[in-house]
C-alpha cells in the first residue's frame, strides 16, 4: 500500500504536534506513532517550560544560564534565538487553550517555578503535570484539523531515500540526499505501508530506554536517531546522555520522575543519616546543574554503599505541597511514601538525551526534505548538559520555524511528481519463533550500558561496551534479514545503533565535560574539547 502526503511527522510529542499544527496550514499532513498517540515523553513532562516572564528577569541572564549549564558546547546564536521566541510560543500555547498555573493572588500572572541552574524563577509549568496539560490541547486541536491524519500503532523502519533507491536500481534526478517519506510498519497488521512525503519530520524523543533505569516511557528507543543515521543524516554529542539526580527508588515503581521543581520549592538531598550533602560539592547545593547533582549522589552511594538517598520537602506546609505537587503526591502515596511527612527515597536514572540529529537554525538535516525537532536532534541548544525545562521550549521554537521553513517551499515540491518507489520487500523473510533472542538482547544492551557507559565512565569500560554492542549488532542484522520485522525487533535495531553511536562518541571526547565524566580524564580540555563530537 502506498499514502501520499505533503509532510510525514513521525511522533505525536511537542514537537511533532506542534509542527503538524502549523504545517497543516499549508497542506496535507500524516502523523505516524509507533504505539497510543498520547504515549510519549511530552506526556510525562512534569517540569515546564523554561522562558523569561518575570520583569526582574533578562534574557541575558536565561542565555547565561544556558551556555554556563553548556559547559562551552553550546551555540551562542541558537540560544540567543531559542531564549528569545520562547514568551511567544508560551503565548500561542496559551492561546490554544492550555492552562498553565497563574499565581494565587493575581490570576493574570503566570506562576513561575524554579529549577537546577536557573538563576531566576522562569518555569511556566500546570502544577507538575505540565507535559500532560499541553499534549492534551496539541492533540485536541490535531485530531480537529481536517489536513491532518493520525495512524497509531505504526513505526518507521527506514526512511526512504535516493542512496536507497539507487541501490534498488531506480534513476533519480535529485543531486543531492534527498528523503521521500518512510517504510511504516502498520504494528497490528504487519503490513508495511510505503509513506510517500515531500517534507519528513523526525520528532520522535529520546532514547532512555538504551539504559536499563531511566525516567522515559517505554517508547523511548532514539528510532528518530538510529532512522536518520541510517539514511545518512549526521548526528552529533551522543555521549551527552543526561541522567535525572531524582527518580523513584522503589521495587514497584517504574520510571517514575520526581521533578527537580521540587529542589526549586526547598526540597533539600539527604543521604540514609539525614545529612544534607550536596554542599560538599558545589556551591549551588541542591539546585547546582543537573550533571553536578547526578555525579554527586553517584559518589554518595558509591561510597556509603546504600542503594539510594533521600528527598525531603516535608518540612514545607502539606496544603502547599500537595497543591504544587498533586501528580508526585498522589503517585508516592500509592508506593506508602507520604511526601508531606518523610523523605522520598530517590536515584538517578537515564533521562535526556542532549546530543542527536545535526540541524540548522530551521531544523534542517542534510539531507533534503529530512526534517529533526525536539529531543532527536542537536541544535546547539544544549551543548554538554542541557539546562532544567529547556526542551520543550526547544520543541517549540523548532517547530514553527522547521513549519515556516518547509511551508514556503511546499508549492515548489508539488510541481514535481514522486519517484516510483518499489513496495517493502520481506524477501524470504519468515515468523521469528524465538522471540527470547530480541529480549535477551534488550535486556543485555540496557545493562551494560548502565554499567559500563553511565554517569561515570573510564576507556576500559567504554572499549568493554564497544565490543559487546558490536557483537549483539551482528547478531541483530542476521536476524532482522531472516525474519519478518515486528515493533521489538525493529526497537532493538534502533537501541544497538543508539548505543553504538552513544560509546562511539563517549570513546572519541578525550576529556571530561558536561555530562561527559570519564575518570581518564580529570578536567576538560578547551583546546580541542570544545567542539561538538560528530560521527
Ligand atoms: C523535571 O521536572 O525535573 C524534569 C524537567 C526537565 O527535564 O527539564
Amino acid at each position: 500500500m502506498e499514502i501520499q502526503t505533503d509532510y510525514l511527522v513521525i511522533g505525536t510529542g511537542i514537537a511533532g504536534l506542534s509542527f503538524a499544527l502549523e504545517a497543516a496550514k499549508s497542506g496535507s499532513v500524516v502523523i505516524v506513532t509507533k504505539k497510543e498517540m498520547a504515549e510519549g515523553a511530552t506526556n510525562y513532562a512534569q517540569g515546564g517550560i523554561a522562558s523569561v516572564f518575570d520583569p526582574e528577569d533578562s534574557f541575558e541572564s536565561h542565555i547565561k544560564d544556558t551556555l554556563e549549564s553548556g559547559d562551552g558546547l553550546c551555540n551562542e546564536r541558537i540560544v540567543r534565538m531559542v531564549v528569545e521566541d520562547g514568551p511567544a510560543r508560551i503565548r500561542d500555547l496559551i492561546a490554544m487553550g492550555v492552562q498553565f498555573t497563574r499565581q494565587a493572588e493575581d490570576k493574570t500572572v503566570l506562576d513561575l517555578g524554579r529549577e537546577g541552574g536557573h538563576s531566576s524563577r522562569r518555569i511556566v509549568h500546570t502544577k507538575d503535570l505540565t507535559g500532560r496539560e499541553v499534549e492534551r490541547i496539541l492533540l485536541e486541536r490535531a485530531q480537529a484539523n481536517k489536513n491532518i491524519q493520525i495512524y497509531e500503532n505504526h513505526m518507521a523502519i527506514d526512511l526512504i531515500t535516493k542512496s536507497k533507491m539507487i541501490k534498488r536500481g531506480i534513476i533519480v534526478s535529485e543531486s543531492k540526499e534527498t528523503c521521500w517519506g518512510a517504510y511504516v510498519l502498520g504494528v497490528d497488521k504487519g503490513q508495511v505501508i510505503t509513506l510517500m512525503a515531500r517534507v519528513t519530520v523526525l520528532s520522535t524523543g529520546g532514547a532512555g530506554k538504551v539504559y536499563l533505569y531511566t525516567s522515559n516511557p517505554d517508547i523511548a528507543t532514539g528510532d528518530g536517531v538510529a532512522v536518520g543515521y541510517r539514511a545518512g543524516a549526521r548526528v552529533a554529542n551522543m555521549e551527552f546522555v543526561q541522567f535525572h539526580p531524582t527518580c523513584l527508588y522503589h521495587h514497584e515503581a517504574k520510571n517514575f520522575l520526581i521533578s527537580e521543581a521540587v529542589r526549586g520549592e526547598g526540597g533539600v538531598l539527604l543521604d540514609k543519616r539525614g545529612r544534607r550533602f550536596m554542599e560538599n560539592y558545589h556551591p549551588l547545593k541542591d539546585l547546582a546543574f543537573r550533571d553536578v547533582v547526578a555525579r554527586s549522589i553517584d559518589m554518595e552511594l558509591k561510597k556509603s554503599g546504600d542503594e539510594c538517598v533521600y528527598l525531603d520537602i516535608s518540612h514545607r506546609p502539606p496544603d502547599f505541597v500537595i497543591d504544587r505537587f498533586p501528580n508526585i503526591y498522589e503517585s508516592c502515596l500509592k508506593f506508602q511514601i507520604d511526601i508531606t511527612k518523610e523523605p522520598i527515597p530517590v536515584v538517578p536514572a537515564a533521562h535526556y538525551m542532549c546530543g542527536g540529529l545535526i540541524t540548522d537554525e530551521n531544523g534542517r538535516t542534510n539531507l533534503d526534505n529530512l526534517y529533526a525537532i525536539g529531543e532527536v536532534a542537536c541544535t546547539g541548544l544544549h551543548g554538554a548538559n542541557r539546562l532544567a525545562s529547556n526542551s520543550l521550549l526547544e520543541a517549540l521554537v523548532f517547530a514553527r520555524r522547521a513549519a515556516e521553513r518547509s511551508a514556503k517551499r511546499i508549492e515548489e515540491k508539488r510541481r514535481e511528481s514522486f519517484p516510483r518507489v518499489p513496495e517493502w520487500d520481506p524477501g524470504s523473510a519468515t515468523d521469528s519463533e524465538e522471540i527470547v533472542v530480541v529480549s535477551h538482547n534488550w535486556d543485555e544492551i540496557r545493562r551494560f550500558m548502565w554499567n559500563y557507559v553511565g554517569i561515570v565512565r573510564t576507556n576500559k569500560r567504554l572499549e568493554r561496551a564497544k565490543r559487546r554492542v558490536e557483537l549483539i549488532q551482528d547478531e541483530i542484522k542476521e536476524y532482522y534479514w531472516n525474519f519478518l520485522v515486528t515493533r521489538d525487533l525493529l526497537e532493538l535495531r534502533n537501541i544497538a545503533l543508539v548505543a553504538d553511536l552513544i560509546i562511539n562518541c563517549a570513546l572519541l571526547r578525550k576529556e571530561s565535560r558536561g555530562l561527559h565524566y570519564n575518570l581518564d580524564y580529570d578536567s576538560k580540555d578547551d583546546e580541542y574539547g570544545r567542539r561538538d563530537t560528530i560521527v
